[in-house]
Formats: structure tokens, sequence, C-alpha cells
């Protein structure tokens, strides 16, 4: 696939093009926690594919899935859609978003909203982000969204990917009235510290023309497992699961998934730890990215940040893939970065700190 590539964690790929194996690699590249998933997940996979969830067909509704889910997010269960990764979901609110009209997406952007409404060939317009945002803390979206708006479908992701920049729930609000259609990415929002405090879950009740998504994926280190969910209103998701294939959540993923969130206050001392981790390594990297010659990086609330320079940071991606084993993600396919720029996923304090001897010692060559 060469090195424009259009997702972070492409392991298999680039360990067949160093000659090593993927479990060599410290991919930076996808933001995920390094110290996920929990132990109970790998055991309730192995009961999982003792028993029933790998022989049986899964339940179609989903039921206990969505129970869990709804007790969560002090929702009913018919608010609640899963669906394989975040990423499934999206196609689906790209086929409602390409009904509704021109879409609206911030570039830089995640690249799976063009791909989703491709599907459709749903129409998109670009809206060019300030990249000087400072997302350390909650910012105001108004910069970013300014009325008026051309368009009748906004795409939001909170906290912006790549940017990191995390939008305030009161600056989000407004745009619900502007707009026939709002789709929230809240994939990384349950790792950022304060985050919840932002989400716009509270405003769905109020709100028929909000759809909120959201990822597992990330939170408990499972993105080969794919589980993720959609809240919003019960006629809605009800359209979109008539959509789709009969079993888009496999068995083994849903019976994680049940296992997950089968206690709530589990859930959030997970969220916890989480968010204490993001906090300390991203204020850590922070301090000692800027420290090094040649490149700044950009101030983030999310698990992840930007790093730019004056020039190419294509041939130090590189040479860290290639001497170091370490993949950050390349910026090119993100429009408006480009090749000066580089996003680096945190990893455990070890990790971070053999990323920072490695960018030291390539930048000082
Ligand atoms: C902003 C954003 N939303 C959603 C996803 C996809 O999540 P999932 O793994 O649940 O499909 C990603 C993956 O990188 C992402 O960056």
């Amino acid at each position: 696939m060469g090195s424009l590539q259009r997702h972070g964690g492409n392991q298999a790929a680039t360990a067949a093009r160093l000659g090593c194996r993927p479990s060599q690699l410290l991919d930076a590249s996808a933001s995920l926690v390094p110290f996920g998933p929990p132990w109970f997940v790998r055991r309730s996979l192995m009961w999982a594919g003792l028993t029933a969830p790998l022989r049986a067909y899964p339940d179609r509704s989903y039921a206990g899935l969505r129970r869990g889910l709804a007790r969560l997010h002090g929702l009913e269960p018919d608010w609640l859609l899963p669906g394989n990764g975040a990423a499934e979901l999206f196609t689906w609110a790209a086929r409602d978003a390409a009904a509704a009209g021109l879409s609206v997406l911030a570039q830089p952007g995640f690249a799976d909203y063009p791909r989703a409404l491709a599907c459709w060939d749903g129409a998109w317009r670009p809206q060019p982000l300030p990249m000087q945002v400072d997302g350390s803390a909650a910012v105001g979206a108004a910069q970013a969204y300014p009325a008026p708006p051309a368009g009748e479908v906004l795409w939001l992701t909170n906290p912006h990917n790549p940017t990191g920049a995390l939008w305030t729930r009161a600056s989000l609000e407004p745009l619900l009235q502007r707009f026939h259609l709002v789709i929230a990415d809240e994939a990384f929002l349950p790792l950022v510290p304060g985050g919840e405090a932002q989400s716009l879950i509270p405003l769905l009740p109020m709100h028929p023309n909000l759809v909120v998504i959201r990822s597992l994926t990330k939170l408990y280190g499972i993105a080969g497992l794919r589980l993720g969910y959609a809240l919003g209103h019960p006629e809605r998701l009800a359209q979109w699961a008539s959509w789709r294939d009969p079993w888009p959540v496999n068995g083994l993923a849903a019976a994680v998934g049940e296992r997950l969130l089968a206690d709530p206050a589990a859930y959030r001392s997970w969220c916890g730890r989480v968010q204490r981790w993001t906090g300390r390594e991203g204020a850590w990297l922070q301090r000692r990215l800027a420290q090094l010659p040649g490149i700044t990086p950009l101030p983030s609330a999310a698990n992840f940040l930007l790093i730019r320079a004056e020039h190419s940071l294509v041939p130090l991606r590189q040479a860290l893939e290639r001497r170091h084993h370490i993949l950050l993600r390349d910026c090119r396919s993100f429009e408006g970065l480009g090749e000066n720029w580089l996003r680096i996923g945190y990893q455990s304090h070890r990790n971070n700190r053999r990323i920072l001897r490695a960018l030291r010692q390539e930048l000082g060559r």
C-alpha cells in the first residue's frame, strides 16, 4: 500500500516490509490504550470461545449489550446500537447524511468519514480547521465552524483527530440548531481527562438530529475485536439496523462487550485510570518533545499529539521505522497537514522514553 496510509496501526504490512515480527514493532501510529485489554477480557474471550458465543448465531437484537450500554449512559436500550467498531457505524451515518444533503467535514480530519460518504455518493465540502487551537483544555468550536454554514450535515470529532482539540459542549450546542443532522464522533472522549463533561450525549433527548458514535476499541485496547456503538433517537437507529447485514457484531465481541459493561463502576474506574495516564504522559511528552531541536509539539487534550517541523518529517519517520522499529503516523493523508507533520500516539512511560530517545538520536544526526 505504500507509505500514504489513511489509518495508523498497519503492523502486519510494516513488519513484512522490515522483515521482523509485528510484535517487535512499537506502534505509536494508532492511538490505543497501551495497557489494555484488561485481564478479564482475555478470560471472557476464552470462555466465550468454548461456549455459545462461538457456536451459535449472535442475538440479532444484541439485547444484553444494549442493556449494558443503556445502563452506562442512563438511556433506554433502543437508544443504543452496537456496531462492528465505530467505523462500521460511519457507513450507516453516511447513508443518512447522503440523503440529508451536503456534509461538512473538518480538515484535517479522520479519513473514514469521506470513505463512508463515498459508499453512497454523499456530497461533502471541507471546513479548514485553525491549527493553532489550544487543545490542552476544552476550547470553543465557533472559530472552527463559523456561521453561516453551507451544508446540511455536520460531522464532528471530539476530541478532534488529528489535532487532539477538545471542543466544549457549550460551543457545540448552537451547531445543533444549524444542521439537519449532526454526527458527533466521541471515539476518544472517554480517554480525555474531563472529557465526559463535554460529551453531547446529555443533549440527545432534545435533539432528534443528533447521533453520537463511540468506540470501545481504543479505550480497552481491543481494536482487533471491533466494537463501537451509536447513541441516537430510536427511529433513526432502527432504520440503520434495517440497512445492515444480520449479525454485524460477532458473538465473541458481543460477549466481551457485555462483560466490559456489566459493572458501570468498573467502567468508570477503568476510564479514570486511562485518563490519568493520558494526562500524565501527555504533559510529560509535551515538555520533552519541546526540548528537541527542529520539531514543535502541538498541545493536545487527547492520547495523541501532533509534531511539526519547517521541513519534511518523512525521512525522520522512515528512520524511526527502519532503525528503531517505531511507527509514527504519517500525516500526508490528512488534508491541510502534509509531510511536515507526524502524529504520536502515547505509549507506556517506558515506551514513550524509547520514542524520545530515538527521536533525539535521529534529530541529532
Ligand atoms: C476519530 C476516530 N473515530 C473512530 C475511529 C474508529 O474506531 P473503531 O476502531 O471503533 O472502528 C478512529 C480510528 O482510528 C478514529 O480515529
